[in-house]
Protein backbone atom coordinates (compact mmCIF):
# COMPACT_ATOMS: atom_id res chain seq x y z
CA UNK A 1 0.00 0.00 0.00
CA UNK A 2 2.89 2.53 0.38
CA UNK A 3 4.45 1.74 -2.62
CA UNK A 4 1.11 2.10 -4.17
CA UNK A 5 0.93 6.08 -2.46
CA UNK A 6 4.50 6.80 -3.20
CA UNK A 7 4.29 5.93 -6.61
CA UNK A 8 0.67 7.85 -7.22
CA UNK A 9 3.02 10.27 -5.24
CA UNK A 10 5.67 10.59 -7.48
CA UNK A 11 3.50 10.59 -10.87
CA UNK A 12 1.24 13.54 -9.73
CA UNK A 13 4.66 15.26 -8.93
CA UNK A 14 6.08 14.99 -12.29
CA UNK A 15 2.64 15.60 -13.76
CA UNK A 16 2.59 19.11 -12.06
CA UNK A 17 6.00 19.68 -12.52
CA UNK A 18 5.97 19.14 -15.89
CA UNK A 19 2.26 21.67 -16.36
CA UNK A 20 4.00 24.13 -14.08
CA UNK A 21 7.72 24.11 -15.29
CA UNK A 22 7.56 21.66 -18.79
CA UNK A 23 8.10 22.96 -21.99
CA UNK A 24 10.35 25.57 -23.45
CA UNK A 25 7.50 28.06 -24.79
CA UNK A 26 8.43 31.33 -23.01
CA UNK A 27 6.00 32.68 -25.57
CA UNK A 28 3.02 31.02 -24.30
CA UNK A 29 -0.13 32.40 -23.40
CA UNK A 30 -1.31 33.63 -20.01
CA UNK A 31 -2.18 30.08 -18.03
CA UNK A 32 -4.96 30.36 -15.49
CA UNK A 33 -3.80 26.90 -13.73
CA UNK A 34 -5.36 28.09 -9.91
CA UNK A 35 -3.17 26.51 -7.05
CA UNK A 36 -4.08 22.71 -6.92
CA UNK A 37 -1.36 21.04 -9.36
CA UNK A 38 -2.63 18.87 -12.42
CA UNK A 39 -6.29 19.70 -10.99
CA UNK A 40 -6.16 23.38 -12.10
CA UNK A 41 -8.90 25.35 -12.06
CA UNK A 42 -11.40 22.44 -13.28
CA UNK A 43 -14.14 22.77 -10.55
CA UNK A 44 -14.32 26.61 -11.22
CA UNK A 45 -14.19 25.46 -15.12
CA UNK A 46 -16.93 22.95 -15.21
CA UNK A 47 -19.40 24.38 -13.07
CA UNK A 48 -20.44 26.84 -16.29
CA UNK A 49 -17.39 26.70 -18.75
CA UNK A 50 -18.78 29.47 -20.80
CA UNK A 51 -19.43 31.92 -18.32
CA UNK A 52 -15.76 31.11 -17.64
CA UNK A 53 -14.54 31.69 -20.62
CA UNK A 54 -16.25 35.03 -21.19
CA UNK A 55 -14.76 36.16 -18.21
CA UNK A 56 -10.84 35.31 -18.93
CA UNK A 57 -11.13 36.87 -22.22
CA UNK A 58 -12.05 40.00 -20.18
CA UNK A 59 -9.16 39.44 -17.70
CA UNK A 60 -6.88 37.93 -19.73
CA UNK A 61 -6.87 39.13 -23.54
CA UNK A 62 -7.67 37.24 -26.74
CA UNK A 63 -5.89 33.99 -26.25
CA UNK A 64 -5.16 31.89 -22.86
CA UNK A 65 -4.74 28.49 -21.85
CA UNK A 66 -7.06 27.18 -19.13
CA UNK A 67 -5.92 23.72 -16.70
CA UNK A 68 -7.99 21.69 -15.55
CA UNK A 69 -7.47 17.76 -14.66
CA UNK A 70 -4.57 17.55 -16.58
CA UNK A 71 -5.05 19.16 -19.63
CA UNK A 72 -4.56 22.75 -21.19
CA UNK A 73 -6.94 24.09 -22.99
CA UNK A 74 -5.89 26.98 -25.07
CA UNK A 75 -8.52 29.63 -25.88
CA UNK A 76 -8.93 31.79 -29.04
CA UNK A 77 -10.99 33.97 -29.45
CA UNK A 78 -10.46 36.38 -32.27
CA UNK A 79 -12.24 35.87 -35.60
CA UNK A 80 -9.26 36.81 -37.66
CA UNK A 81 -7.32 33.36 -35.97
CA UNK A 82 -10.31 30.93 -36.80
CA UNK A 83 -8.53 30.43 -40.42
CA UNK A 84 -5.62 29.24 -38.50
CA UNK A 85 -7.46 27.25 -36.28
CA UNK A 86 -9.36 25.70 -39.05
CA UNK A 87 -6.65 25.38 -41.84
CA UNK A 88 -3.48 24.93 -40.22
CA UNK A 89 -1.38 22.17 -40.34
CA UNK A 90 0.06 22.07 -37.39
CA UNK A 91 -3.57 21.52 -35.41
CA UNK A 92 -5.28 17.97 -35.62
CA UNK A 93 -8.80 17.12 -35.31
CA UNK A 94 -8.69 13.38 -34.98
CA UNK A 95 -5.94 13.75 -32.09
CA UNK A 96 -8.40 16.22 -30.33
CA UNK A 97 -10.97 13.68 -30.23
CA UNK A 98 -9.63 10.24 -29.90
CA UNK A 99 -10.29 10.17 -26.01
CA UNK A 100 -13.55 11.57 -26.05
CA UNK A 101 -14.47 8.74 -28.76
CA UNK A 102 -12.96 6.06 -26.42
CA UNK A 103 -14.71 7.16 -23.87
CA UNK A 104 -18.35 7.85 -25.18
CA UNK A 105 -17.94 5.08 -28.11
CA UNK A 106 -15.99 2.45 -26.80
CA UNK A 107 -13.61 3.21 -29.73
CA UNK A 108 -10.13 1.60 -29.85
CA UNK A 109 -7.38 3.86 -30.10
CA UNK A 110 -6.35 1.66 -33.56
CA UNK A 111 -9.39 1.27 -35.13
CA UNK A 112 -10.37 4.76 -34.88
CA UNK A 113 -7.07 6.15 -36.47
CA UNK A 114 -7.54 3.47 -38.91
CA UNK A 115 -11.35 4.34 -39.90
CA UNK A 116 -12.36 7.97 -38.93
CA UNK A 117 -10.82 9.35 -42.12
CA UNK A 118 -13.12 7.33 -44.84
CA UNK A 119 -15.89 7.51 -42.03
CA UNK A 120 -16.04 11.50 -42.44
CA UNK A 121 -15.58 11.32 -45.92
CA UNK A 122 -18.47 8.66 -46.44
CA UNK A 123 -20.90 10.45 -44.70
CA UNK A 124 -19.61 13.71 -46.38
CA UNK A 125 -20.08 12.46 -49.69
CA UNK A 126 -23.61 10.94 -48.50
CA UNK A 127 -25.13 14.49 -47.15
CA UNK A 128 -23.98 16.38 -50.12
CA UNK A 129 -27.10 18.91 -51.02
CA UNK A 130 -27.78 17.40 -53.93
CA UNK A 131 -27.72 13.98 -51.97
CA UNK A 132 -30.14 15.51 -48.98
CA UNK A 133 -32.58 16.97 -51.58
CA UNK A 134 -33.34 12.94 -52.52
CA UNK A 135 -34.20 12.47 -48.76
CA UNK A 136 -36.64 15.19 -48.56
CA UNK A 137 -39.70 13.08 -49.51
CA UNK A 138 -39.37 10.47 -47.19
CA UNK A 139 -38.75 12.53 -44.48
CA UNK A 140 -41.50 14.33 -45.64
CA UNK A 141 -43.87 11.29 -45.20
CA UNK A 142 -42.03 10.60 -42.03
CA UNK A 143 -42.70 13.75 -40.46
CA UNK A 144 -46.43 13.87 -41.34
CA UNK A 145 -47.07 10.49 -39.80
CA UNK A 146 -45.72 11.51 -36.46
CA UNK A 147 -47.09 14.85 -36.24
CA UNK A 148 -50.56 13.29 -36.86
CA UNK A 149 -49.89 11.39 -33.57
CA UNK A 150 -50.04 14.63 -31.75
CA UNK A 151 -54.24 14.18 -32.14
CA UNK A 152 -56.05 17.25 -32.94
CA UNK A 153 -55.25 19.26 -30.45
CA UNK A 154 -53.62 18.99 -26.94
CA UNK A 155 -50.81 20.93 -24.63
CA UNK A 156 -47.43 19.15 -24.42
CA UNK A 157 -43.50 20.62 -23.54
CA UNK A 158 -42.73 21.95 -26.65
CA UNK A 159 -38.77 19.97 -26.05
CA UNK A 160 -41.04 16.48 -25.34
CA UNK A 161 -43.03 17.36 -28.18
CA UNK A 162 -39.94 17.91 -30.96
CA UNK A 163 -38.47 14.62 -29.30
CA UNK A 164 -41.10 12.47 -30.24
CA UNK A 165 -41.73 13.49 -33.45
CA UNK A 166 -38.23 14.02 -34.76
CA UNK A 167 -36.38 11.24 -33.15
CA UNK A 168 -38.48 8.25 -35.10
CA UNK A 169 -38.77 10.71 -38.35
CA UNK A 170 -34.66 11.13 -38.73
CA UNK A 171 -33.99 7.60 -37.43
CA UNK A 172 -35.86 6.01 -40.22
CA UNK A 173 -34.68 8.72 -42.94
CA UNK A 174 -31.03 7.92 -42.06
CA UNK A 175 -31.03 4.06 -40.61
CA UNK A 176 -34.06 2.89 -42.28
CA UNK A 177 -37.29 2.09 -41.23
CA UNK A 178 -37.33 -0.77 -39.61
CA UNK A 179 -34.65 0.82 -37.52
CA UNK A 180 -36.96 3.89 -35.98
CA UNK A 181 -38.46 2.75 -32.64
CA UNK A 182 -41.37 1.38 -33.43
CA UNK A 183 -43.85 1.23 -30.62
CA UNK A 184 -44.72 3.49 -28.50
CA UNK A 185 -42.78 1.42 -25.36
CA UNK A 186 -39.26 1.44 -27.68
CA UNK A 187 -39.44 4.97 -28.00
CA UNK A 188 -40.34 5.77 -24.68
CA UNK A 189 -37.39 3.71 -23.62
CA UNK A 190 -35.40 5.05 -26.51
CA UNK A 191 -35.95 8.83 -25.27
CA UNK A 192 -34.49 7.91 -21.86
CA UNK A 193 -31.47 6.01 -22.94
CA UNK A 194 -30.68 8.47 -25.45
CA UNK A 195 -31.51 11.99 -23.05
CA UNK A 196 -29.45 10.25 -20.45
CA UNK A 197 -26.20 9.57 -22.80
CA UNK A 198 -26.79 13.01 -24.57
CA UNK A 199 -26.86 14.73 -21.11
CA UNK A 200 -23.91 13.00 -19.36
CA UNK A 201 -21.50 13.43 -23.17
CA UNK A 202 -19.31 15.82 -21.93
CA UNK A 203 -18.62 14.26 -18.64
CA UNK A 204 -18.51 10.69 -20.13
CA UNK A 205 -15.95 12.05 -22.80
CA UNK A 206 -13.44 12.75 -19.77
CA UNK A 207 -14.30 10.28 -17.12
CA UNK A 208 -14.24 6.20 -17.08
CA UNK A 209 -17.52 4.46 -16.82
CA UNK A 210 -16.71 3.49 -13.48
CA UNK A 211 -17.74 7.08 -12.15
CA UNK A 212 -20.84 7.46 -13.97
CA UNK A 213 -22.86 4.23 -13.44
CA UNK A 214 -25.85 4.98 -15.27
CA UNK A 215 -24.45 6.58 -17.99
CA UNK A 216 -22.37 3.98 -18.63
CA UNK A 217 -25.37 1.28 -18.33
CA UNK A 218 -27.35 3.59 -21.00
CA UNK A 219 -24.69 3.59 -23.19
CA UNK A 220 -24.56 0.05 -23.14
CA UNK A 221 -28.01 -0.16 -24.15
CA UNK A 222 -27.23 1.77 -27.36
CA UNK A 223 -24.69 -0.26 -28.46
CA UNK A 224 -26.85 -3.00 -28.02
CA UNK A 225 -29.44 -1.32 -29.94
CA UNK A 226 -26.82 -0.30 -32.77
CA UNK A 227 -25.74 -4.03 -33.11
CA UNK A 228 -29.53 -5.22 -33.66
CA UNK A 229 -29.71 -2.23 -35.99
CA UNK A 230 -26.60 -3.04 -38.20
CA UNK A 231 -27.78 -6.75 -38.28
CA UNK A 232 -30.95 -5.50 -39.50
CA UNK A 233 -28.92 -3.07 -42.35
CA UNK A 234 -26.97 -6.15 -43.45
CA UNK A 235 -30.12 -8.22 -43.91
CA UNK A 236 -32.21 -6.04 -46.17
CA UNK A 237 -31.98 -6.74 -49.44
CA UNK A 238 -35.12 -3.97 -50.76
CA UNK A 239 -31.99 -1.93 -50.96
CA UNK A 240 -29.27 -3.81 -52.72
CA UNK A 241 -28.75 -0.74 -55.17
CA UNK A 242 -26.60 1.80 -53.63
CA UNK A 243 -29.28 5.11 -54.31
CA UNK A 244 -31.30 3.21 -52.23
CA UNK A 245 -29.14 2.67 -49.10
CA UNK A 246 -29.09 4.06 -45.92
CA UNK A 247 -26.58 5.79 -44.23
CA UNK A 248 -25.90 3.46 -41.99
CA UNK A 249 -26.19 1.00 -44.65
CA UNK A 250 -23.24 2.75 -46.23
CA UNK A 251 -21.52 2.47 -42.55
CA UNK A 252 -21.90 -1.20 -42.60
CA UNK A 253 -20.10 -1.42 -46.09
CA UNK A 254 -16.87 0.70 -44.66
CA UNK A 255 -16.43 -0.31 -41.23
CA UNK A 256 -15.06 -4.10 -40.90
CA UNK A 257 -14.20 -4.35 -37.38
CA UNK A 258 -16.24 -5.36 -34.15
CA UNK A 259 -16.17 -1.73 -33.39
CA UNK A 260 -19.00 -0.90 -36.51
CA UNK A 261 -22.10 -0.59 -33.99
CA UNK A 262 -20.08 1.72 -32.15
CA UNK A 263 -19.73 3.73 -35.00
CA UNK A 264 -23.58 3.98 -35.85
CA UNK A 265 -24.10 5.14 -31.86
CA UNK A 266 -21.84 7.72 -32.38
CA UNK A 267 -23.31 8.98 -36.20
CA UNK A 268 -26.98 8.73 -34.12
CA UNK A 269 -25.57 10.84 -31.65
CA UNK A 270 -23.98 13.25 -33.83
CA UNK A 271 -27.23 13.33 -36.52
CA UNK A 272 -29.51 13.99 -33.02
CA UNK A 273 -27.10 15.85 -30.59
CA UNK A 274 -27.61 19.57 -32.36
CA UNK A 275 -30.50 19.42 -34.38
CA UNK A 276 -33.32 18.60 -31.77
CA UNK A 277 -32.46 21.05 -29.75
CA UNK A 278 -31.78 23.57 -32.06
CA UNK A 279 -35.29 22.70 -33.93
CA UNK A 280 -36.82 23.43 -29.92
CA UNK A 281 -34.80 27.09 -30.25
CA UNK A 282 -36.41 27.76 -33.71
CA UNK A 283 -39.95 27.11 -33.66
CA UNK A 284 -39.55 28.70 -29.70
CA UNK A 285 -38.42 31.70 -31.41
CA UNK A 286 -40.99 31.96 -34.19
CA UNK A 287 -43.33 31.82 -32.37
CA UNK A 288 -42.25 34.10 -29.18
CA UNK A 289 -41.86 36.97 -31.61
CA UNK A 290 -45.64 37.66 -33.27
CA UNK A 291 -44.05 39.89 -36.21
CA UNK A 292 -41.17 37.10 -36.96
CA UNK A 293 -44.23 34.47 -37.05
CA UNK A 294 -46.54 36.40 -39.28
CA UNK A 295 -43.87 36.81 -41.88
CA UNK A 296 -43.32 33.21 -41.62
CA UNK A 297 -46.53 31.94 -42.23
CA UNK A 298 -47.38 34.24 -45.01
CA UNK A 299 -44.15 32.53 -46.64
CA UNK A 300 -45.29 29.16 -45.70
CA UNK A 301 -49.29 29.48 -46.38
CA UNK A 302 -48.01 31.29 -49.78
CA UNK A 303 -45.34 28.18 -50.73
CA UNK A 304 -47.76 25.96 -49.43
CA UNK A 305 -51.31 26.83 -50.51
CA UNK A 306 -54.15 24.81 -50.47
CA UNK A 307 -52.64 21.40 -49.55
CA UNK A 308 -54.13 19.13 -47.53
CA UNK A 309 -52.87 19.61 -43.61
CA UNK A 310 -53.06 15.79 -42.62
CA UNK A 311 -50.79 14.68 -45.78
CA UNK A 312 -48.91 18.03 -46.51
CA UNK A 313 -46.01 17.51 -49.37
CA UNK A 314 -43.09 19.61 -48.62
CA UNK A 315 -40.26 19.49 -51.65
CA UNK A 316 -37.08 20.77 -51.92
CA UNK A 317 -38.62 23.15 -54.54
CA UNK A 318 -41.11 24.27 -52.14
CA UNK A 319 -38.75 25.04 -48.98
CA UNK A 320 -36.65 27.28 -51.33
CA UNK A 321 -40.09 29.52 -51.82
CA UNK A 322 -39.65 29.58 -47.80
CA UNK A 323 -36.54 31.61 -47.68
CA UNK A 324 -37.69 33.42 -44.80
CA UNK A 325 -38.15 30.34 -42.28
CA UNK A 326 -34.61 29.23 -43.29
CA UNK A 327 -33.28 32.30 -41.77
CA UNK A 328 -35.09 31.49 -38.93
CA UNK A 329 -33.43 28.21 -38.75
CA UNK A 330 -29.88 29.60 -38.95
CA UNK A 331 -30.64 32.59 -36.66
CA UNK A 332 -31.69 29.63 -34.48
CA UNK A 333 -28.43 27.79 -34.77
CA UNK A 334 -26.67 31.28 -34.35
CA UNK A 335 -28.00 31.87 -31.15
CA UNK A 336 -27.60 28.44 -29.60
CA UNK A 337 -24.26 27.40 -31.48
CA UNK A 338 -22.28 24.68 -30.11
CA UNK A 339 -20.39 25.26 -26.71
CA UNK A 340 -16.63 24.63 -28.50
CA UNK A 341 -15.29 22.75 -31.07
CA UNK A 342 -11.58 21.40 -30.98
CA UNK A 343 -8.10 20.41 -32.15
CA UNK A 344 -4.84 19.28 -30.93
CA UNK A 345 -1.96 21.22 -31.48
CA UNK A 346 0.70 18.71 -32.78
CA UNK A 347 3.45 21.47 -33.60
CA UNK A 348 4.24 24.61 -32.12
CA UNK A 349 2.15 26.99 -33.54
CA UNK A 350 1.87 30.88 -33.59
CA UNK A 351 -1.48 32.97 -32.58
CA UNK A 352 -0.97 36.87 -32.08
CA UNK A 353 2.27 36.23 -31.60
CA UNK A 354 2.18 34.11 -28.68
CA UNK A 355 3.58 30.33 -29.58
CA UNK A 356 0.97 27.47 -28.40
CA UNK A 357 2.93 24.47 -27.33
CA UNK A 358 1.97 21.13 -28.92
CA UNK A 359 -0.05 18.82 -26.67
CA UNK A 360 -2.18 21.91 -26.11
CA UNK A 361 -6.26 21.61 -27.06
CA UNK A 362 -6.66 24.25 -28.96
CA UNK A 363 -10.75 25.64 -28.27
CA UNK A 364 -12.90 27.94 -30.05
CA UNK A 365 -16.54 28.48 -29.19
CA UNK A 366 -19.06 29.35 -31.92
CA UNK A 367 -21.23 30.26 -29.03
CA UNK A 368 -19.29 33.08 -28.30
CA UNK A 369 -18.12 34.00 -31.74
CA UNK A 370 -21.48 34.90 -32.64
CA UNK A 371 -21.76 37.30 -30.21
CA UNK A 372 -18.99 39.30 -31.85
CA UNK A 373 -21.11 42.43 -32.92
CA UNK A 374 -18.60 43.69 -35.29
CA UNK A 375 -20.29 40.40 -37.48
CA UNK A 376 -23.57 40.51 -35.77
CA UNK A 377 -25.42 43.68 -34.53
CA UNK A 378 -26.96 43.02 -31.80
CA UNK A 379 -25.69 39.92 -31.22
CA UNK A 380 -28.51 38.85 -28.88
CA UNK A 381 -31.08 39.96 -31.02
CA UNK A 382 -33.37 37.31 -33.22
CA UNK A 383 -33.05 38.78 -36.26
CA UNK A 384 -33.59 36.25 -39.14
CA UNK A 385 -33.37 39.37 -41.83
CA UNK A 386 -30.08 39.58 -41.16
CA UNK A 387 -29.22 36.29 -43.14
CA UNK A 388 -30.29 38.33 -46.27
CA UNK A 389 -26.52 39.71 -47.09
CA UNK A 390 -25.72 35.38 -47.05
CA UNK A 391 -25.77 33.81 -50.42
CA UNK A 392 -28.27 30.80 -49.68
CA UNK A 393 -28.26 29.58 -52.85
CA UNK A 394 -24.66 29.13 -53.57
CA UNK A 395 -24.56 27.97 -49.76
CA UNK A 396 -22.16 30.31 -48.49
CA UNK A 397 -22.89 31.66 -45.04
CA UNK A 398 -22.40 34.86 -43.22
CA UNK A 399 -18.94 35.77 -42.31
CA UNK A 400 -18.23 34.85 -38.90
CA UNK A 401 -20.36 32.20 -38.50
CA UNK A 402 -18.66 28.51 -37.56
CA UNK A 403 -21.57 26.48 -35.61
CA UNK A 404 -20.73 23.89 -38.18
CA UNK A 405 -16.85 23.96 -37.65
CA UNK A 406 -14.88 24.43 -40.57
CA UNK A 407 -11.88 22.65 -42.78
CA UNK A 408 -11.33 19.22 -43.17
CA UNK A 409 -14.18 18.32 -40.42
CA UNK A 410 -16.48 20.52 -40.77
CA UNK A 411 -19.92 19.05 -39.86
CA UNK A 412 -20.47 16.75 -42.57
CA UNK A 413 -24.19 16.70 -41.85
CA UNK A 414 -25.01 20.34 -42.13
CA UNK A 415 -26.70 20.37 -45.21
CA UNK A 416 -29.19 17.77 -44.09
CA UNK A 417 -29.44 19.34 -40.35
CA UNK A 418 -30.55 22.42 -42.45
CA UNK A 419 -32.97 21.08 -44.48
CA UNK A 420 -34.71 18.90 -41.38
CA UNK A 421 -34.91 22.16 -39.40
CA UNK A 422 -36.74 24.31 -42.23
CA UNK A 423 -38.88 20.97 -43.34
CA UNK A 424 -40.11 20.54 -39.66
CA UNK A 425 -40.28 24.39 -38.99
CA UNK A 426 -42.40 24.54 -41.93
CA UNK A 427 -44.65 21.58 -41.86
CA UNK A 428 -45.56 21.79 -37.80
CA UNK A 429 -46.67 25.58 -38.16
CA UNK A 430 -48.58 24.90 -41.87
CA UNK A 431 -50.23 21.65 -39.91
CA UNK A 432 -51.02 23.20 -36.38
CA UNK A 433 -52.52 26.52 -34.70
CA UNK A 434 -49.58 26.75 -32.11
CA UNK A 435 -49.10 29.20 -29.47
CA UNK A 436 -46.42 29.27 -26.66
CA UNK A 437 -47.59 29.38 -23.26
CA UNK A 438 -44.28 30.08 -21.37
CA UNK A 439 -42.03 32.72 -21.91
CA UNK A 440 -38.92 31.87 -23.99
CA UNK A 441 -36.95 29.60 -21.55
CA UNK A 442 -33.13 30.74 -21.03
CA UNK A 443 -30.31 27.76 -22.45
CA UNK A 444 -30.11 25.54 -19.16
CA UNK A 445 -26.01 25.56 -18.17
CA UNK A 446 -23.57 26.72 -20.74
CA UNK A 447 -21.80 23.79 -21.04
CA UNK A 448 -19.22 23.09 -23.38
CA UNK A 449 -20.09 19.57 -25.50
CA UNK A 450 -23.06 20.70 -28.21
CA UNK A 451 -26.29 22.53 -28.50
CA UNK A 452 -27.46 24.32 -25.24
CA UNK A 453 -30.80 22.82 -23.95
CA UNK A 454 -33.89 25.15 -22.93
CA UNK A 455 -33.96 25.37 -18.96
CA UNK A 456 -37.89 24.63 -18.99
CA UNK A 457 -39.73 22.25 -20.76
CA UNK A 458 -41.83 25.08 -22.20
CA UNK A 459 -45.50 24.06 -22.92
CA UNK A 460 -47.35 24.34 -25.79
CA UNK A 461 -50.94 24.73 -27.11
CA UNK A 462 -52.22 23.53 -30.51
CA UNK A 463 -54.63 22.69 -32.80
CA UNK A 464 -55.04 20.64 -36.01
CA UNK A 465 -55.63 23.82 -38.72
C1 LIG B 1 -27.86 22.26 -36.30
C2 LIG B 1 -27.35 21.06 -36.26
C3 LIG B 1 -25.88 20.74 -36.19
C4 LIG B 1 -24.84 21.47 -35.71
C5 LIG B 1 -24.87 22.86 -35.09
C6 LIG B 1 -23.64 20.67 -35.90
C7 LIG B 1 -22.36 21.08 -35.55
C8 LIG B 1 -21.23 20.30 -35.68
C9 LIG B 1 -19.90 20.72 -35.32
C10 LIG B 1 -19.53 22.08 -34.73
C11 LIG B 1 -19.05 19.70 -35.59
C12 LIG B 1 -17.53 19.70 -35.38
C13 LIG B 1 -16.90 20.39 -36.58
C14 LIG B 1 -15.46 20.82 -36.38
O1 LIG B 1 -14.83 20.39 -35.41
O2 LIG B 1 -14.96 21.62 -37.23
C15 LIG B 1 -19.85 18.62 -36.11
C16 LIG B 1 -19.35 17.39 -36.47
C17 LIG B 1 -20.12 16.37 -36.98
N1 LIG B 1 -21.46 16.43 -37.31
FE1 LIG B 1 -22.69 17.99 -37.03
N2 LIG B 1 -23.98 19.49 -36.47
C18 LIG B 1 -25.35 19.48 -36.68
C19 LIG B 1 -26.09 18.48 -37.25
C20 LIG B 1 -25.58 17.30 -37.74
C21 LIG B 1 -26.37 16.29 -38.40
C22 LIG B 1 -27.85 16.37 -38.68
C23 LIG B 1 -25.50 15.26 -38.71
C24 LIG B 1 -25.77 13.96 -39.42
C25 LIG B 1 -26.79 13.72 -40.18
C26 LIG B 1 -24.19 15.64 -38.21
C27 LIG B 1 -23.05 14.87 -38.31
C28 LIG B 1 -21.82 15.22 -37.83
C29 LIG B 1 -20.68 14.32 -37.82
C30 LIG B 1 -20.67 12.87 -38.28
C31 LIG B 1 -19.61 15.05 -37.29
C32 LIG B 1 -18.18 14.54 -37.01
C33 LIG B 1 -17.32 14.83 -38.21
C34 LIG B 1 -15.96 14.15 -38.11
O3 LIG B 1 -15.80 13.23 -37.28
O4 LIG B 1 -15.05 14.53 -38.86
N3 LIG B 1 -24.28 16.89 -37.65
N4 LIG B 1 -21.17 19.02 -36.17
Amino acid sequence: MDVITLVLFLVVLAISAHLLFGGNYPNAPPCIKGWIPWFGVAFEFGKSPLTFISQARDKYGPVFTVVAAGKRLTFVTLHEDFRTFFMSKDVDFEQAVQEPVHNTASISKESFYKFHPACNTLIKGRLTPGNVAQLTDHLCEEFNDHLETLGDQGSRGLNELVRAVMYPAVMSNLLGKYNSPGSPFTMEQFKEKFAIYDEGFEYGSQLPDMFLREWASSKCWLLSLLGNMVVKAEDDETSSESGNRTLLQHLVTLITDKFLPNYGLLMLWASLANAIPITFWAVAFILSNPTVYQTAMEQINAALKDQDTRKTKVTAEELQQMPYVKWCILEAIRLRAPGAITRRVVRPLMIQNYIIPPGDLLMVSPYWAHRNPHYFPEPEEFKPERWDKADLVKNVFLEGFVAFGGGRNQCPGRWYALMELHMFAALILFKYDVTLMDPLPKPSNLHLVGTQQPETPCTVQYRHR
